[in-house]
């Protein structure tokens, strides 16, 4: 280590471990995106929230841009370090800290895996109920800091419900503890609402108090098969008007090619264009009896063409699976992913734009839908052919964004749903922001990071 400001950050924190092997420059450099070449200045480790204070003052003393990092499972670039940066990883901050049953809330270190997280919950008797397929690698501070959705928001929201309290060590080195489990609290401003979905350009969270909530009564998944786009709204009416739905998530063809030669079953005899996974309560029989009244509603319609309900926890997985195993199938293909969203009553006319917009524009590539249709959210993937290089595709890919922002712009829609602006939609922030918004976003970040160190290029340029 012959960086003299890394001698001076380990004479002003003498425990901290530091990485700062090509390896690990590498590993802890990127995210899901790998679309930047990682060239970290060096990975600090901290153990606890004192050494995260000594490394945020050291990085105002020395002006060293600092990439908080947690699982660096995020699909937009956030925690990508290309310049120089220390990468903060929490991942030594992983453990619960106290669990109060009285006010139903868990508190964790902000590295501490979503999986776990849901585990220790469990062993409580309760739920952590924001839910999805990187629940194994993402942390909860990466949760918070995306505002992570997911595959149960239509039931339980977004990370932003589920957080009582966060304990952040903004960009000066002050440690702030907000909100402190509070219930109701009308003194001000609430700054721990600014802190979630601010992708680390604020501040480092160090701890969240998280609420729980009782399980939900016995469910099951049904799969469904449908024969357009068009009808996709109306049967998530149909079985919203009939079911308390836990989730309502959709997919293509595509997406179940791809899937199924990852690994997963396919339940049908034929291929169907459109497929939804439903999730609903079904404790008692007029649950089930209202899942099939749902069914046999919509296949007189004609919006469903086949279905099946899980019979068993090991079958509701396997048809999870349908859905939750697309991002690891397509992720060879350097997927260029869109992650985009409107009110749940624009989306009829928004997908029939979408759809008209992007068959148009890219005749030459595979692309994979899928999403969290019942939250108004969609994720469209474009995938790279091997045989065209990464900047053709990028830029054939960026010039159809801009289209669709415009779009978005119409539709009074966001750019990005749930995964974050990172890198990747930086240049769009302003198509589905005001320029007010974005001016004040600017001059929220100088008066919680008056020198611009904290994730610096993220989300907007200062
Ligand atoms: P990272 O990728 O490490 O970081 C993400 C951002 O948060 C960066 O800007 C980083 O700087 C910042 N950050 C991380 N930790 C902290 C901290 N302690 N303090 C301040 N800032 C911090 N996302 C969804 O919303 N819904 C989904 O359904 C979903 N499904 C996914 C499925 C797969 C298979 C994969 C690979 C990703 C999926 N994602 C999904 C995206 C991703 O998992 C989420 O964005 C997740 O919240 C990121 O958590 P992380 O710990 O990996 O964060
Ligand atoms: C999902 O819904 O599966 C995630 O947001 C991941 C993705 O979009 O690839
Ligand atoms: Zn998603």
């Amino acid at each position: 280590m012959t960086d003299p400001r890394l001698e001076s950050l380990l004479q002003s924190c003498p425990d901290l471990r530091l990485k700062t092997d090509a390896g690990d420059l590498e590993h802890y450099g990127r995210d899901w995106t790998r679309r930047w070449a990682p060239a970290p200045l060096a990975i600090a480790l901290p153990g606890s929230v004192e050494e995260v204070q000594a490394v945020v003052r050291w990085a105002n003393a020395h002006k060293v841009a600092v990439v908080p990092s947690g699982g660096r499972t995020g699909l937009s670039g956030g925690a990508v370090a290309a310049n120089g940066e220390l990468v903060l990883s929490l991942e030594r901050m992983n453990k619960p800290l106290g669990f109060d049953a009285v006010d139903r809330t868990l508190v964790v270190q902000a590295g501490m895996p979503l999986e776990a997280v849901h585990n220790t919950a469990k062993e409580h008797g309760l739920i952590y109920p924001v839910d999805f397929a990187a629940r194994g690698s993402c942390s909860i501070g990466g949760n918070i800091a995306t505002n992570a959705g997911g595959i149960r928001v239509i039931r339980y929201g977004n990370t932003r419900e589920w957080i009582a309290g966060l304990k952040v060590v903004a960009g000066n080195g002050e440690l702030l503890e907000l909100n402190k489990g509070l219930i109701k609290n009308s003194s001000g401003y609430d700054f721990r609402q600014l802190m979630i979905g601010s992708e680390g350009t604020l501040g480092i969270v160090v701890e969240a108090t998280l609420k729980l909530t009782d399980p939900p009564p016995s469910t099951n998944v049904m799969v469904l098969a449908l024969p357009s786009f068009e009808v996709l709204m109306q049967v998530f009416s149909a079985f919203r008007e009939r079911l308390q739905l836990e989730a309502f998530e959709f997919f293509t063809d595509l997406a179940v090619k791809h899937v199924t030669a990852h690994g997963a079953q396919y339940p049908f005899e034929q291929i169907h264009p459109y497929y939804v996974v439903t999730e609903y309560a079904s404790a008692d029989e007029a649950g089930e009896a209202a899942a099939l009244a749902a069914f046999e509603y919509c296949m007189e319609q004609g919006w469903v063409l086949d279905g099946v309900i899980s019979t068993s926890e090991a079958q509701a997985q396997q048809l999870w699976r349908l859905r939750e195993g697309i991002t690891e199938s397509v992720a060879r293909y350097k997927p260029y992913k869109n992650d985009v969203s409107v009110r749940i009553s624009a989306m009829p006319a928004f997908l029939a734009e979408t759809q008209a917009l992007i068959s148009g524009a890219y005749p030459h590539f595979e692309v994979v839908w899928f999403g969290h249709i019942g939250d108004g959210n969609l994720h469209i993937n474009v995938l790279k052919p091997d045989d065209t290089s990464d900047a053709e595709f990028l830029g054939q890919c960026e010039h159809v964004t801009k289209l669709l922002a415009q779009v978005l712009q119409r539709f009074d829609g966001s750019i990005s749903a749930e995964h974050g602006i990172g890198l990747v939609k930086k240049a769009y922030l302003a198509s589905t922001r005001s320029d007010a918004e974005v001016a004040l976003m600017r001059g929220v970040k100088r008066v919680f990071d008056p020198n611009g160190l904290m994730n610096p290029g993220k989300v907007f340029d200062l």
